[in-house]
């Protein structure tokens, strides 16, 4: 059944945001250094999209009667700014891949979820467009710190 497929899956993105959130906060307390405050505040920003993330996903997730997962997708730990930035780079990079999934996923199943399909679909696309923008983002500081 596509619902019960779909609460799997939106828990499965509950987990990664869990560990985005928590990856991009350890991950600030190891910046140090001339030039790193402006990295801080933009990663602490994003954690917060991240947190923001989790509650739209719980509420997919009790629109379609399921419970919502308290587990953590794997996290990284890294000390070296670049590191630190690659690795939250490849992190949205599968969210943005896993969620692609979601809405493919999500459009079969219109018609089931007549009454729960635009929320759904809304909640979907709010988050990947996120997911795109902070892509935009760790690649801008990315460059900015090239030689
Ligand atoms: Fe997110
Ligand atoms: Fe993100």
């Amino acid at each position: 059944m596509a619902r019960e497929k779909l609460i799997v899956m939106f828990n499965k993105a509950l987990e990664l945001e869990h560990a985005a959130r928590i990856q991009y906060l350890a991950h600030v307390e190891e910046l140090k250094g001339l030039g790193c405050e402006p990295i801080i505040a933009r990663l602490k920003e994003i954690a917060g999209d991240e947190q923001k993330h989790e509650g739209m996903w719980r509420e997919c997730i009790t629109m379609l009667d399921g419970s919502c997962s308290m587990k953590l997708a794997p996290t990284y730990g890294a000390k070296e700014t670049t590191k630190i930035l690659e690795i939250n780079l490849k992190a949205e990079k599968e969210a943005v891949d896993f969620y692609t999934q979601i809405y493919e996923e999500l459009k079969k199943s219109k018609a089931e979820l007549k009454y729960q399909y635009e929320f759904l679909e809304h909640s979907v696309r709010h988050v990947l467009i996120a997911e795109q923008e902070h892509i935009f983002e760790i690649d801008t500081l990315l460059d900015k710190k090239a030689p």
